[in-house]
Protein backbone atom coordinates (compact mmCIF):
# COMPACT_ATOMS: atom_id res chain seq x y z
CA UNK A 1 0.00 0.00 0.00
CA UNK A 2 1.25 3.51 -0.29
CA UNK A 3 -0.44 6.03 1.82
CA UNK A 4 -0.61 10.24 0.48
CA UNK A 5 -0.71 12.91 2.69
CA UNK A 6 -2.57 15.53 1.76
CA UNK A 7 -1.69 19.02 2.89
CA UNK A 8 -4.41 20.78 1.09
CA UNK A 9 -3.44 20.07 -2.49
CA UNK A 10 -6.59 20.74 -5.08
CA UNK A 11 -4.77 17.89 -7.14
CA UNK A 12 -4.30 15.00 -4.34
CA UNK A 13 -7.19 13.16 -5.60
CA UNK A 14 -5.41 12.77 -8.95
CA UNK A 15 -2.18 11.74 -7.01
CA UNK A 16 -4.51 8.77 -5.98
CA UNK A 17 -5.50 7.75 -9.35
CA UNK A 18 -2.22 7.88 -10.83
CA UNK A 19 -0.90 5.42 -8.21
CA UNK A 20 -3.58 3.32 -8.59
CA UNK A 21 -3.52 3.34 -12.27
CA UNK A 22 -0.28 1.98 -11.83
CA UNK A 23 -1.96 -0.95 -10.26
CA UNK A 24 -0.93 -0.18 -6.59
CA UNK A 25 -3.83 0.40 -3.95
CA UNK A 26 -3.37 3.62 -1.49
CA UNK A 27 -5.16 6.01 0.40
CA UNK A 28 -5.20 9.74 1.20
CA UNK A 29 -4.98 10.97 4.88
CA UNK A 30 -4.81 14.91 5.56
CA UNK A 31 -2.29 16.17 7.54
CA UNK A 32 -3.64 16.43 10.66
CA UNK A 33 -4.37 12.23 10.81
CA UNK A 34 -1.30 11.21 9.21
CA UNK A 35 0.19 9.93 11.74
CA UNK A 36 -2.72 7.78 13.20
CA UNK A 37 -3.29 6.73 9.48
CA UNK A 38 0.44 5.77 9.24
CA UNK A 39 0.66 4.03 11.90
CA UNK A 40 -2.92 1.81 10.51
CA UNK A 41 -1.89 1.49 6.86
CA UNK A 42 1.69 0.33 7.61
CA UNK A 43 2.64 1.93 3.96
CA UNK A 44 5.31 0.69 1.65
CA UNK A 45 5.62 4.18 0.17
CA UNK A 46 4.22 7.51 1.21
CA UNK A 47 3.47 10.85 -0.97
CA UNK A 48 3.46 14.10 0.45
CA UNK A 49 1.13 16.26 -1.53
CA UNK A 50 1.23 19.73 -2.51
CA UNK A 51 -0.30 22.58 -0.61
CA UNK A 52 -1.40 25.83 -0.19
CA UNK A 53 0.83 27.38 2.25
CA UNK A 54 4.11 28.01 2.91
CA UNK A 55 6.61 26.35 4.89
CA UNK A 56 8.34 29.87 5.69
CA UNK A 57 4.92 30.43 7.91
CA UNK A 58 4.37 29.76 11.40
CA UNK A 59 2.15 27.25 12.37
CA UNK A 60 2.05 25.76 8.47
CA UNK A 61 1.77 22.03 8.68
CA UNK A 62 4.69 19.35 8.70
CA UNK A 63 4.46 15.63 7.86
CA UNK A 64 4.66 13.35 11.08
CA UNK A 65 8.13 12.50 12.60
CA UNK A 66 7.66 8.74 12.58
CA UNK A 67 7.14 8.52 8.54
CA UNK A 68 11.21 9.78 8.31
CA UNK A 69 11.66 7.57 11.04
CA UNK A 70 10.63 4.16 9.13
CA UNK A 71 12.79 4.42 6.00
CA UNK A 72 10.13 3.79 3.71
CA UNK A 73 10.21 5.95 0.54
CA UNK A 74 8.82 9.34 0.01
CA UNK A 75 7.92 10.95 -2.83
CA UNK A 76 7.17 14.87 -2.45
CA UNK A 77 5.85 16.98 -4.55
CA UNK A 78 6.02 20.55 -4.71
CA UNK A 79 4.47 21.92 -0.53
CA UNK A 80 5.88 18.19 0.19
CA UNK A 81 9.59 18.93 -1.65
CA UNK A 82 9.50 21.99 0.93
CA UNK A 83 8.18 20.68 3.69
CA UNK A 84 10.93 17.38 3.22
CA UNK A 85 14.09 20.22 2.34
CA UNK A 86 12.65 21.78 5.68
CA UNK A 87 12.56 19.14 7.79
CA UNK A 88 15.46 17.04 6.88
CA UNK A 89 17.50 20.62 7.68
CA UNK A 90 17.56 22.27 4.68
CA UNK A 91 16.39 26.05 3.90
CA UNK A 92 13.22 27.03 1.95
CA UNK A 93 12.94 30.77 1.05
CA UNK A 94 9.52 32.30 -0.13
CA UNK A 95 10.20 32.82 -3.52
CA UNK A 96 10.64 36.26 -5.75
CA UNK A 97 9.77 34.26 -9.01
CA UNK A 98 6.11 32.74 -8.66
CA UNK A 99 6.34 30.31 -11.14
CA UNK A 100 2.86 28.85 -12.79
CA UNK A 101 1.95 26.38 -15.81
CA UNK A 102 4.59 25.23 -18.15
CA UNK A 103 8.07 24.92 -17.82
CA UNK A 104 10.96 22.79 -18.87
CA UNK A 105 12.66 20.94 -16.94
CA UNK A 106 16.14 19.25 -17.67
CA UNK A 107 16.99 16.19 -16.30
CA UNK A 108 20.68 16.59 -15.16
CA UNK A 109 21.89 13.27 -12.99
CA UNK A 110 20.42 9.96 -13.33
CA UNK A 111 17.75 8.33 -10.92
CA UNK A 112 15.82 5.65 -10.19
CA UNK A 113 12.66 8.08 -10.23
CA UNK A 114 13.73 9.09 -14.10
CA UNK A 115 14.67 5.37 -15.00
CA UNK A 116 13.52 4.61 -18.56
CA UNK A 117 11.96 7.96 -18.66
CA UNK A 118 13.82 11.35 -18.80
CA UNK A 119 17.25 11.30 -20.04
CA UNK A 120 20.21 13.16 -18.53
CA UNK A 121 20.74 15.81 -20.68
CA UNK A 122 17.33 16.01 -21.85
CA UNK A 123 14.34 18.86 -21.60
CA UNK A 124 10.66 17.81 -20.90
CA UNK A 125 7.55 19.53 -20.52
CA UNK A 126 6.24 20.04 -16.76
CA UNK A 127 3.37 22.13 -15.03
CA UNK A 128 4.69 24.40 -12.26
CA UNK A 129 2.37 25.87 -9.48
CA UNK A 130 4.67 27.39 -6.67
CA UNK A 131 5.65 30.12 -4.92
CA UNK A 132 8.55 28.86 -2.87
CA UNK A 133 11.46 27.27 -3.34
CA UNK A 134 13.83 25.11 -1.73
CA UNK A 135 17.73 27.18 -1.39
CA UNK A 136 19.97 24.77 0.66
CA UNK A 137 19.70 20.96 -0.09
CA UNK A 138 19.41 19.20 2.98
CA UNK A 139 22.59 16.09 3.48
CA UNK A 140 22.52 13.71 1.35
CA UNK A 141 20.50 15.22 -1.54
CA UNK A 142 21.67 16.49 -5.03
CA UNK A 143 19.90 18.22 -7.78
CA UNK A 144 18.37 15.82 -10.18
CA UNK A 145 16.73 18.39 -12.65
CA UNK A 146 16.73 21.99 -12.94
CA UNK A 147 14.18 24.62 -14.94
CA UNK A 148 15.12 28.37 -15.34
CA UNK A 149 12.86 29.48 -12.29
CA UNK A 150 13.76 26.62 -10.40
CA UNK A 151 17.83 25.52 -10.26
CA UNK A 152 16.08 22.60 -7.63
CA UNK A 153 13.18 21.26 -9.57
CA UNK A 154 14.20 17.98 -8.32
CA UNK A 155 15.95 16.44 -5.57
CA UNK A 156 16.44 13.39 -4.65
CA UNK A 157 18.93 11.10 -2.24
CA UNK A 158 18.73 8.09 -3.80
CA UNK A 159 20.21 6.28 -0.50
CA UNK A 160 17.37 6.82 1.80
CA UNK A 161 15.10 6.56 -1.56
CA UNK A 162 13.72 10.37 -1.05
CA UNK A 163 12.69 12.01 -4.04
CA UNK A 164 10.92 15.73 -3.97
CA UNK A 165 9.56 17.53 -7.25
CA UNK A 166 8.73 21.26 -7.95
CA UNK A 167 6.55 20.56 -10.17
CA UNK A 168 2.78 18.40 -10.19
CA UNK A 169 3.81 15.42 -11.95
CA UNK A 170 -0.35 14.19 -11.11
CA UNK A 171 -1.43 16.48 -13.97
CA UNK A 172 -1.96 15.56 -17.29
CA UNK A 173 0.26 18.91 -18.13
CA UNK A 174 3.33 17.02 -17.08
CA UNK A 175 2.90 14.21 -20.01
CA UNK A 176 5.36 12.01 -18.82
CA UNK A 177 3.99 12.24 -14.58
CA UNK A 178 1.79 9.15 -14.86
CA UNK A 179 5.61 6.98 -15.67
CA UNK A 180 7.43 8.96 -13.38
CA UNK A 181 4.58 7.95 -10.43
CA UNK A 182 5.02 4.64 -11.77
CA UNK A 183 8.92 4.52 -11.41
CA UNK A 184 8.43 5.42 -7.79
CA UNK A 185 5.81 2.90 -6.87
CA UNK A 186 7.50 -0.13 -8.43
CA UNK A 187 11.10 0.78 -8.90
CA UNK A 188 11.81 2.70 -6.13
CA UNK A 189 9.07 1.02 -3.85
CA UNK A 190 9.16 -2.43 -5.14
CA UNK A 191 5.81 -2.58 -4.76
CA UNK A 192 3.86 -4.56 -7.59
CA UNK A 193 0.95 -3.94 -9.66
CA UNK A 194 -1.90 -6.32 -7.84
CA UNK A 195 -4.38 -3.47 -7.45
CA UNK A 196 -6.98 -4.97 -10.32
CA UNK A 197 -10.16 -5.09 -10.29
CA UNK A 198 -10.45 -8.93 -10.64
CA UNK A 199 -8.55 -8.92 -7.64
CA UNK A 200 -11.02 -6.52 -5.96
CA UNK A 201 -13.93 -8.20 -6.94
CA UNK A 202 -13.20 -11.08 -5.37
CA UNK A 203 -12.11 -9.55 -2.08
CA UNK A 204 -15.05 -7.38 -2.26
CA UNK A 205 -17.15 -10.74 -2.20
CA UNK A 206 -15.38 -11.83 0.76
CA UNK A 207 -15.86 -9.31 2.61
CA UNK A 208 -19.40 -8.63 2.31
CA UNK A 209 -19.67 -12.14 2.64
CA UNK A 210 -18.15 -11.98 6.21
CA UNK A 211 -19.91 -8.71 7.45
CA UNK A 212 -23.75 -10.07 5.65
CA UNK A 213 -23.21 -13.78 7.24
CA UNK A 214 -26.59 -15.57 6.39
CA UNK A 215 -28.79 -11.91 6.99
CA UNK A 216 -30.50 -9.90 4.27
CA UNK A 217 -29.52 -7.07 2.72
CA UNK A 218 -31.76 -4.17 1.23
CA UNK A 219 -30.53 -1.77 -1.56
CA UNK A 220 -32.11 1.24 -3.08
CA UNK A 221 -30.99 1.58 -6.61
CA UNK A 222 -31.19 4.81 -8.29
CA UNK A 223 -31.03 3.95 -12.05
CA UNK A 224 -27.37 5.12 -11.43
CA UNK A 225 -24.27 3.69 -12.03
CA UNK A 226 -22.79 3.15 -8.69
CA UNK A 227 -25.84 1.65 -6.76
CA UNK A 228 -26.27 -0.56 -9.86
CA UNK A 229 -22.54 -1.98 -9.55
CA UNK A 230 -23.48 -2.39 -6.37
CA UNK A 231 -25.87 -4.26 -6.29
CA UNK A 232 -24.39 -7.03 -8.67
CA UNK A 233 -21.58 -7.01 -6.41
CA UNK A 234 -23.75 -8.07 -3.53
CA UNK A 235 -25.87 -10.16 -5.40
CA UNK A 236 -22.59 -12.27 -6.39
CA UNK A 237 -21.71 -12.29 -2.80
CA UNK A 238 -25.01 -13.17 -1.20
CA UNK A 239 -27.46 -14.37 -3.85
CA UNK A 240 -31.19 -13.79 -3.11
CA UNK A 241 -30.37 -12.53 0.20
CA UNK A 242 -30.22 -9.32 -1.70
CA UNK A 243 -33.49 -7.18 -2.43
CA UNK A 244 -33.25 -4.38 -4.04
CA UNK A 245 -35.83 -1.38 -3.94
CA UNK A 246 -36.49 0.61 -7.07
CA UNK A 247 -38.37 3.36 -6.76
CA UNK A 248 -39.46 5.47 -9.85
CA UNK A 249 -40.52 9.27 -8.54
CA UNK A 250 -41.83 10.01 -12.48
CA UNK A 251 -38.81 12.62 -12.87
CA UNK A 252 -36.70 9.83 -14.53
CA UNK A 253 -35.06 10.01 -18.35
CA UNK A 254 -36.75 8.35 -20.87
CA UNK A 255 -36.70 4.73 -21.05
CA UNK A 256 -34.97 4.88 -18.02
CA UNK A 257 -37.03 2.27 -15.35
CA UNK A 258 -37.70 -0.14 -18.21
CA UNK A 259 -33.94 -0.16 -18.62
CA UNK A 260 -33.08 -0.85 -14.68
CA UNK A 261 -36.08 -3.41 -14.17
CA UNK A 262 -34.89 -5.32 -17.21
CA UNK A 263 -31.59 -5.23 -16.36
CA UNK A 264 -32.32 -6.65 -12.89
CA UNK A 265 -34.68 -8.71 -13.32
CA UNK A 266 -33.68 -10.41 -16.75
CA UNK A 267 -30.25 -9.90 -17.46
CA UNK A 268 -29.30 -10.61 -13.57
CA UNK A 269 -32.52 -12.19 -12.17
CA UNK A 270 -31.74 -9.77 -9.07
CA UNK A 271 -34.94 -9.76 -6.90
CA UNK A 272 -36.48 -6.47 -7.53
CA UNK A 273 -39.28 -4.24 -5.94
CA UNK A 274 -40.28 -1.48 -8.55
CA UNK A 275 -41.76 1.06 -7.01
CA UNK A 276 -44.50 3.20 -9.30
CA UNK A 277 -44.87 6.31 -6.88
CA UNK A 278 -44.75 8.43 -9.80
CA UNK A 279 -48.36 10.51 -8.80
CA UNK A 280 -47.42 10.30 -4.95
CA UNK A 281 -44.42 12.47 -6.08
CA UNK A 282 -45.88 14.74 -8.96
CA UNK A 283 -48.82 15.40 -6.63
CA UNK A 284 -46.48 16.73 -3.52
CA UNK A 285 -44.38 19.08 -6.31
CA UNK A 286 -47.77 20.58 -7.58
CA UNK A 287 -46.90 24.51 -7.33
CA UNK A 288 -43.88 24.17 -5.75
CA UNK A 289 -41.12 26.53 -7.63
CA UNK A 290 -38.30 27.10 -4.86
CA UNK A 291 -35.20 24.60 -6.07
CA UNK A 292 -34.52 23.78 -2.04
CA UNK A 293 -38.18 22.84 -1.13
CA UNK A 294 -38.84 20.75 -4.80
CA UNK A 295 -35.12 18.96 -3.41
CA UNK A 296 -36.14 18.37 -0.05
CA UNK A 297 -39.83 17.17 -0.57
CA UNK A 298 -38.51 14.50 -2.92
CA UNK A 299 -35.65 13.36 -0.63
CA UNK A 300 -38.31 13.19 2.23
CA UNK A 301 -40.88 11.65 0.27
CA UNK A 302 -37.71 8.81 -1.25
CA UNK A 303 -37.45 8.15 2.14
CA UNK A 304 -40.79 7.42 3.03
CA UNK A 305 -41.89 5.69 0.12
CA UNK A 306 -38.49 3.77 0.69
CA UNK A 307 -39.51 2.79 4.47
CA UNK A 308 -42.71 2.05 3.45
CA UNK A 309 -41.49 -0.59 1.09
CA UNK A 310 -38.83 -2.37 3.19
CA UNK A 311 -41.29 -2.50 5.77
CA UNK A 312 -43.28 -4.94 3.36
CA UNK A 313 -40.24 -6.53 2.65
CA UNK A 314 -39.69 -7.29 6.12
CA UNK A 315 -42.78 -8.95 6.45
CA UNK A 316 -42.52 -11.96 4.08
CA UNK A 317 -40.84 -15.22 5.13
CA UNK A 318 -37.54 -13.96 5.04
CA UNK A 319 -37.38 -11.87 7.60
CA UNK A 320 -36.11 -8.31 8.04
CA UNK A 321 -33.08 -7.56 6.33
CA UNK A 322 -30.92 -6.43 8.63
CA UNK A 323 -28.07 -4.28 6.39
CA UNK A 324 -28.59 -1.51 3.67
CA UNK A 325 -26.38 -1.41 0.84
CA UNK A 326 -25.50 2.33 -0.18
CA UNK A 327 -22.89 2.85 -3.18
CA UNK A 328 -20.79 5.44 -1.68
CA UNK A 329 -17.62 6.55 -3.79
CA UNK A 330 -14.04 7.42 -2.24
CA UNK A 331 -14.40 10.65 -2.68
CA UNK A 332 -17.73 10.75 -0.50
CA UNK A 333 -15.42 9.46 2.76
CA UNK A 334 -11.82 11.31 2.63
CA UNK A 335 -11.70 13.63 4.78
CA UNK A 336 -10.87 16.32 3.25
CA UNK A 337 -8.22 19.08 4.59
CA UNK A 338 -9.69 22.25 5.85
CA UNK A 339 -7.46 25.12 6.73
CA UNK A 340 -10.64 27.50 8.12
CA UNK A 341 -12.46 25.04 10.11
CA UNK A 342 -15.56 26.91 9.36
CA UNK A 343 -18.66 25.31 8.18
CA UNK A 344 -18.89 25.70 4.42
CA UNK A 345 -21.56 27.31 2.30
CA UNK A 346 -24.89 24.83 1.54
CA UNK A 347 -24.92 25.34 -2.29
CA UNK A 348 -27.71 22.67 -3.02
CA UNK A 349 -28.60 20.05 -0.75
CA UNK A 350 -27.87 16.90 -1.96
CA UNK A 351 -30.38 14.05 -2.07
CA UNK A 352 -29.49 10.65 -1.39
CA UNK A 353 -30.62 7.95 0.73
CA UNK A 354 -28.64 10.37 3.60
CA UNK A 355 -30.50 9.54 7.10
CA UNK A 356 -32.17 6.41 6.08
CA UNK A 357 -29.50 4.01 7.88
CA UNK A 358 -30.07 5.53 11.39
CA UNK A 359 -33.91 6.08 11.01
CA UNK A 360 -34.23 2.05 9.88
CA UNK A 361 -31.94 0.96 12.50
CA UNK A 362 -29.51 -0.72 9.48
CA UNK A 363 -26.04 -1.31 9.05
CA UNK A 364 -24.77 0.00 6.66
CA UNK A 365 -22.81 -2.71 3.35
CA UNK A 366 -20.85 -0.12 1.01
CA UNK A 367 -18.73 -1.97 -0.80
CA UNK A 368 -17.53 0.88 -2.90
CA UNK A 369 -15.81 3.13 -0.57
CA UNK A 370 -12.87 2.39 -1.83
CA UNK A 371 -13.00 3.38 -5.52
CA UNK A 372 -13.00 6.26 -7.50
CA UNK A 373 -15.82 6.93 -9.81
CA UNK A 374 -13.29 5.61 -13.10
CA UNK A 375 -12.67 2.21 -11.17
CA UNK A 376 -16.24 1.83 -10.19
CA UNK A 377 -17.06 1.60 -14.03
CA UNK A 378 -14.04 -0.31 -14.29
CA UNK A 379 -16.32 -3.10 -11.97
CA UNK A 380 -19.00 -2.86 -13.78
CA UNK A 381 -17.09 -3.75 -17.13
CA UNK A 382 -15.51 -6.48 -14.97
CA UNK A 383 -19.17 -7.77 -13.80
CA UNK A 384 -20.43 -7.89 -16.98
CA UNK A 385 -23.18 -4.87 -16.70
CA UNK A 386 -23.28 -3.50 -20.52
CA UNK A 387 -21.23 -1.04 -21.44
CA UNK A 388 -23.89 1.20 -22.12
CA UNK A 389 -25.13 1.33 -18.77
CA UNK A 390 -21.28 1.42 -17.18
CA UNK A 391 -20.42 4.31 -19.53
CA UNK A 392 -23.41 6.02 -18.71
CA UNK A 393 -23.46 10.02 -17.47
CA UNK A 394 -24.17 10.84 -13.79
CA UNK A 395 -27.96 11.61 -13.09
CA UNK A 396 -29.40 13.59 -9.85
CA UNK A 397 -30.96 12.12 -7.04
CA UNK A 398 -34.23 15.04 -7.79
CA UNK A 399 -33.80 13.90 -11.30
CA UNK A 400 -35.99 15.98 -13.80
CA UNK A 401 -37.29 18.37 -11.14
CA UNK A 402 -34.07 20.52 -11.04
CA UNK A 403 -33.75 20.27 -14.44
CA UNK A 404 -37.28 22.09 -15.04
CA UNK A 405 -36.74 25.23 -12.96
CA UNK A 406 -40.04 26.61 -12.15
CA UNK A 407 -43.13 24.79 -11.30
CA UNK A 408 -43.03 20.87 -12.52
CA UNK A 409 -45.49 19.38 -14.57
CA UNK A 410 -46.58 16.16 -16.14
CA UNK A 411 -46.85 18.26 -19.35
CA UNK A 412 -43.25 19.57 -18.95
CA UNK A 413 -41.65 16.69 -17.84
CA UNK A 414 -43.11 14.91 -21.04
CA UNK A 415 -41.60 17.98 -23.20
CA UNK A 416 -38.15 17.91 -21.55
CA UNK A 417 -37.68 13.54 -21.62
CA UNK A 418 -37.90 13.86 -25.17
CA UNK A 419 -36.08 17.07 -25.68
CA UNK A 420 -33.05 15.19 -23.80
CA UNK A 421 -33.19 11.96 -25.51
CA UNK A 422 -33.37 13.37 -28.80
CA UNK A 423 -30.29 15.33 -27.58
CA UNK A 424 -28.68 12.49 -26.18
CA UNK A 425 -29.09 10.65 -29.55
CA UNK A 426 -27.24 13.07 -31.27
CA UNK A 427 -24.13 13.37 -29.10
CA UNK A 428 -24.21 9.82 -29.41
CA UNK A 429 -24.38 9.87 -32.92
CA UNK A 430 -21.20 12.52 -33.08
CA UNK A 431 -19.30 9.90 -31.06
CA UNK A 432 -19.14 12.50 -28.36
CA UNK A 433 -21.09 10.90 -25.50
CA UNK A 434 -17.84 9.85 -23.78
CA UNK A 435 -15.73 12.91 -24.32
CA UNK A 436 -18.94 14.64 -21.88
CA UNK A 437 -18.64 14.00 -17.92
CA UNK A 438 -22.53 15.12 -18.30
CA UNK A 439 -25.25 16.29 -21.05
CA UNK A 440 -28.73 17.41 -20.51
CA UNK A 441 -31.56 19.15 -22.00
CA UNK A 442 -33.44 21.55 -19.10
CA UNK A 443 -36.64 23.36 -19.96
CA UNK A 444 -36.96 27.03 -18.93
CA UNK A 445 -40.08 28.55 -17.46
CA UNK A 446 -40.04 30.87 -20.37
CA UNK A 447 -42.32 30.95 -23.56
CA UNK A 448 -41.24 32.40 -26.66
CA UNK A 449 -42.22 33.49 -30.03
CA UNK A 450 -41.62 31.62 -32.72
CA UNK A 451 -42.96 31.28 -36.75
CA UNK A 452 -43.73 26.95 -37.59
CA UNK A 453 -45.10 26.98 -41.76
CA UNK A 454 -47.32 29.87 -41.51
CA UNK A 455 -48.17 30.37 -37.99
CA UNK A 456 -47.01 31.92 -34.85
CA UNK A 457 -46.17 29.62 -31.89
CA UNK A 458 -45.67 30.62 -28.57
CA UNK A 459 -43.49 27.54 -26.56
CA UNK A 460 -41.04 26.63 -24.20
CA UNK A 461 -37.49 27.03 -24.59
CA UNK A 462 -35.14 24.26 -24.11
CA UNK A 463 -31.74 24.93 -22.61
CA UNK A 464 -28.73 22.18 -23.85
CA UNK A 465 -26.16 21.90 -21.20
CA UNK A 466 -22.83 19.37 -21.65
CA UNK A 467 -19.53 19.73 -19.70
CA UNK A 468 -16.21 18.63 -18.96
CA UNK A 469 -15.33 17.71 -15.94
CA UNK A 470 -13.24 15.20 -13.48
CA UNK A 471 -15.37 14.56 -10.44
CA UNK A 472 -18.39 17.15 -10.84
CA UNK A 473 -16.42 19.84 -8.41
CA UNK A 474 -15.36 21.79 -11.41
CA UNK A 475 -16.64 21.93 -14.81
CA UNK A 476 -15.85 23.66 -18.22
CA UNK A 477 -18.67 23.59 -20.68
CA UNK A 478 -18.30 21.87 -23.79
CA UNK A 479 -16.89 23.29 -27.15
CA UNK A 480 -19.20 21.63 -29.34
CA UNK A 481 -19.11 23.25 -33.00
CA UNK A 482 -21.82 25.06 -34.05
CA UNK A 483 -23.00 22.47 -36.85
CA UNK A 484 -23.56 20.12 -34.07
CA UNK A 485 -25.46 22.41 -31.96
CA UNK A 486 -27.86 23.86 -35.12
CA UNK A 487 -28.70 20.04 -35.96
CA UNK A 488 -29.80 19.13 -32.28
CA UNK A 489 -31.65 22.49 -32.10
CA UNK A 490 -33.18 22.02 -35.08
CA UNK A 491 -34.55 18.15 -33.98
CA UNK A 492 -35.49 19.00 -31.19
CA UNK A 493 -37.89 21.67 -32.59
CA UNK A 494 -39.27 19.39 -35.43
CA UNK A 495 -40.06 16.74 -33.10
CA UNK A 496 -40.56 17.69 -29.76
CA UNK A 497 -43.62 19.47 -29.94
CA UNK A 498 -43.98 22.55 -27.03
CA UNK A 499 -40.65 24.16 -27.66
CA UNK A 500 -39.57 26.46 -30.40
CA UNK A 501 -36.28 27.65 -29.59
CA UNK A 502 -33.33 25.96 -28.01
CA UNK A 503 -30.33 27.55 -26.50
CA UNK A 504 -26.69 26.53 -25.41
CA UNK A 505 -25.63 26.96 -21.82
CA UNK A 506 -21.67 28.41 -21.90
CA UNK A 507 -21.27 29.10 -18.11
CA UNK A 508 -18.42 26.98 -16.60
CA UNK A 509 -18.65 26.27 -12.67
CA UNK A 510 -17.74 27.82 -11.06
CA UNK A 511 -19.18 30.53 -11.32
CA UNK A 512 -22.30 28.47 -12.60
CA UNK A 513 -23.45 24.95 -11.64
CA UNK A 514 -23.96 21.52 -13.53
CA UNK A 515 -27.70 21.41 -12.53
CA UNK A 516 -29.94 24.52 -13.17
CA UNK A 517 -31.09 23.99 -9.81
P1 LIG B 1 -24.08 20.83 -9.38
O1 LIG B 1 -25.39 21.17 -10.01
O2 LIG B 1 -24.08 21.05 -7.88
O3 LIG B 1 -23.90 19.26 -9.57
O4 LIG B 1 -22.92 21.48 -10.06
C1 LIG B 1 -22.70 18.56 -9.37
C2 LIG B 1 -22.95 17.11 -9.67
O5 LIG B 1 -23.84 16.55 -8.70
C3 LIG B 1 -25.01 16.07 -9.32
N1 LIG B 1 -26.12 16.39 -8.44
C4 LIG B 1 -26.74 15.50 -7.64
N2 LIG B 1 -26.55 14.19 -7.48
N3 LIG B 1 -28.26 14.15 -5.87
C5 LIG B 1 -27.33 13.51 -6.60
O6 LIG B 1 -27.21 12.30 -6.46
C6 LIG B 1 -28.50 15.47 -5.97
O7 LIG B 1 -29.36 16.02 -5.29
C7 LIG B 1 -27.70 16.18 -6.91
N4 LIG B 1 -27.65 17.49 -7.27
C8 LIG B 1 -26.66 17.58 -8.23
C9 LIG B 1 -25.07 16.77 -10.65
O8 LIG B 1 -25.84 16.03 -11.60
C10 LIG B 1 -23.61 16.87 -11.02
O9 LIG B 1 -23.12 15.66 -11.51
Amino acid sequence: KTLIVDFGSQVTQLIARRVREAGVYCEIAPFQSAEKAFAEVRPKAVILSGGPCSVTDEGSPRAPQAIFDSGVPILAICYGEQLLAEQLGGRVEAGHHREFGRADVEAIAPSALFDGVWDQGKKYPVWMSHGDRVTRLPEGFEVIAQSENAPMAAIADEARRYYGVQFHLEVVHTPDGAKLISNFVHKVAGLKSDWTMAAFRQEAIKAIRAQVGDGRVLCGLSGGVDSAVAAVLIHEAIGDALTCVFVDHGMLRQGEAEEVVTLFRDHYNIPLHHVEAQDLFLDALEGVEDPEVKRKTIGRLFIETFEAEAKKIAQDQRGAPKFLAQGTLYPDVIESVSFTGGPSVTIKSHHNVGGLPERMNMALVEPLRELFKDEVRALGRELGLPEAFVGRHPFPGPGLAIRCPGKVTREKLDILRKADAVYLDEIRKAGLYDEIWQAFAALLPVRSVGVMGDGRTYDYVCALRAVTSTDGMTADFFPFDMNFLGRAATRIINEVKGVNRVVYDVTSKPPGTIEWE
